[in-house]
């Protein structure tokens, strides 16, 4: 099913003042701007969990195959990571987009920036960030969030705020469990979006945090995330929807297709 190509998504128009998102699956996303500059976040587009989720007793297995091969991201502008595990930074994606001539720049916090390192990426290509740093792409300003780690083999975990010049701001969350002050610090720059985690394991929010966390912050649209790929490691995004229905806010709630656009605001 790797039917999307970057053909498709440099010929997609993006009125001023939007963005246009398309999922890839599990935390995979391609963002574009109205300049037409192009962000691919965590993209996982291989099934090298599978292996990984074996060894401990998890089924890793991906259910749905990827919409687009990692050579098809050849032509983004920025190849952004919230984190080194291996659905997010991914080795069989890194090393086949590397292999057709991909190259930085990549955006990625400490650790991340070791393991792209070790994995052959040379550190000129490579831009560290942190928590309020801010790097500006065209017309896009990405700014790193504070987010809470599964684990202590990575603590430098974050999310990500995307904001278009004159235009909306999406927050991805990336993997994180729920915390007050990710309410307070990123409430305060007034996402339209949230694309939220919510599979609910390995410290991640699961449908009521993640519903309650956009509560705080006001989105006006709240899009599941993270739940997709692995049947072990899986929910149901409706469940988002019944959280945001008990605080109000259902209508907030939108759902993603695998390898469709999805433009904001919907209606330009
Ligand atoms: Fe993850």
């Amino acid at each position: 099913m790797t039917n999307l190509t970057m053909r498709d998504i440099k010929e997609h128009p993006v009125p001023r003042g939007s963005f246009v998102l398309w999922w890839l699956g599990q935390s995979s996303y391609l963002m574009k701007s109205p300049e037409g500059k192009v962000l691919a976040l965590d993209p996982y587009l291989s099934n090298s969990c599978k292996a990984i989720g074996e060894q401990v007793g998890l089924d890793m297995d991906r259910q749905i195959p990827p919409p687009m091969s990692p050579e098809d991201l050849l032509g983004i502008d920025f190849y952004v990571l919230t984190h080194s595990h291996q659905d997010h930074l991914d080795p069989d994606t890194l090393g086949p987009y590397r292999g057709a001539g991909g190259h930085g720049p990549y955006l990625a916090p400490a650790e991340t920036v070791e393991k792209l390192e070790s994995l052959g990426v040379l550190k000129e290509e490579i831009t560290m960030t942190w928590p309020n740093k801010e790097v500006v792409v065209g017309d896009l300003t990405i700014r790193a969030t504070f987010a809470i780690p599964f684990s202590g083999d990575d603590l430098t975990h974050v999310g990500y705020l995307v904001s278009v010049e004159n235009g909306p701001t999406v927050y991805f969350t990336g993997d994180t469990d729920y915390h007050d002050l990710i309410a307070v610090s990123v409430a305060e720059h007034h996402p339209d979006v949230m694309v939220a985690v919510i599979n609910g394991a390995f410290r991640n929010m699961g449908p009521a945090e993640a519903a309650r966390l956009g509560q705080q912050i006001d989105a006006k649209v709240i899009i599941p995330s993270h739940y997709d790929l692995f049947p072990d490691n899986a929910q149901h995004p409706q469940m988002l929807r019944t959280n945001l229905n008990i605080l109000g806010l259902a209508d907030r709630y939108r759902v993603l297709e695998h390898g469709k656009p999805y433009q904001y605001p919907e209606n330009d």
